[in-house]
């Protein structure tokens, strides 16, 4: 067992959380990470309706009696989602973890903690993550430039972003981005953080509900394998580096806008590669982690072999070093 303060703040049993992930973050994976001890989360906007999530977590619900949490992705889109309409389902579920992410969480805070909601706040900078933890919400997830989704625009790696927001949260904070292995929970223990998320590595299990082909190709690929698109119009993202990411990368270079990209990244195609495991049919996001991840196991697996190897490191490896 490894027990930390965000263990001990939110009542779970390992460092371990499986990060948001639109169409990727479903009751299977979830129950299952929390089944293992870990703290699992369904994708709020991956349900197409608040009913439609009130379901799923139901579903969840009927997989593990453990504690499981929500991640609601507050997007800053001209047509939003209704995010009140999915926060009041996740309450009335009796639902004690919410991930937020994307932007500032200030509207939803106040509800989320009259209803005894704890909110981890997941960015990708010291600062944000500052002014997050002075807004007053209960966990920091620091997401470094290794990581699948939006790594922001500062392309500061772990190694130093980790420590350097070590020095300025007191709150429970959890690293994320390019971690997969107990290697990874050590190191990020060591630079100060309580914990690590994972996107990448949760994405290629069992219980990951997308097509073995796209598994597969994550086993066989290594960590030069993404690509950062958006960059011109300051949303990078990392994906999987295909013919489309390449296309939309040298569209974008050549001055182009939103619009002329907007097919290439279309949502409807990115879910196609995960339905049918046809890898180029359009954007699928994935980190840097790749590089790490050779094998497709239980999400249970993942959690428990994690905290078995980081056991190993610190109590052996590292405690034999001291001499
Ligand atoms: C397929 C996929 C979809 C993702 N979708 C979301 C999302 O909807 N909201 C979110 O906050 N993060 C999302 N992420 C980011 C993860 O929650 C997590 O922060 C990230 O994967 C950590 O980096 P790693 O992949 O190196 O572990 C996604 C990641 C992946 C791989």
């Amino acid at each position: 067992m490894i027990s930390t303060k965000f263990t001990e703040a939110f009542g779970i049993e390992a460092p371990i959380v499986q990060g948001g992930m639109q169409w990727v973050g479903r009751a299977e994976l979830a129950a299952a990470v929390s089944d293992a001890g870990g703290l699992g989360l369904i994708t709020a906007l991956t349900q197409p309706t608040p009913g439609d999530l009130a379901n799923e977590i139901a579903r969840a619900r009927d997989l593990t009696d453990k504690p499981f949490g929500v991640n609601l992705t507050i997007l800053p889109t001209i047509n939003p989602p209704p995010y009140e309409e999915y926060r009041q389902v996740i309450v009335d579920a009796g639902i004690t973890i919410v991930e937020t992410a994307g932007s500032n969480p200030a509207a939803h805070l106040p509800i989320f903690h009259e209803h005894g909601v704890k909110v981890l706040h997941k960015c990708t900078s010291v600062r944000h993550a500052v002014k997050a933890q002075d807004l007053g919400v209960d966990g920091i997830s620091i997401d470094g430039f290794e990581c699948a989704g939006h790594p922001g625009e500062d392309d500061i790696p772990g190694l130093v972003l980790i420590p350097a927001a070590a020095r300025q949260i007191d709150i429970p904070m959890i690293a994320s981005g390019g971690f997969a292995d107990g290697q990874g929970l050590v190191a990020a223990l060591a630079l100060g953080a309580d914990g690590i998320n994972m996107g990448s590595r949760f994405m290629c299990t069992v219980e990951s509900p997308i097509h073995q082909k796209v598994k597969e190709a994550i086993v066989a690929g290594n960590e030069l394998g993404t690509e950062l698109i958006f960059r011109t119009l300051r949303n990078t993202g990392r994906v999987a580096s295909n013919t489309v990411s390449r296309e939309v990368v040298e569209i974008l270079n050549r001055g182009g806008q939103f619009e002329d990209i907007a097919e290439l990244v279309a949502g409807k195609r990115g879910v196609k590669v995960y339905e049918t495991g046809d890898l180029e049919a359009g954007i699928w996001w994935i980190g840097t982690a790749m590089g790490l991840i050779d094998d497709i196991p239980t999400a249970g697996e993942v959690v428990t072999r994690i905290v078995e190897e980081a056991e190993l490191i610190i109590g052996k490896r590292l405690a034999d070093a001291i001499v």
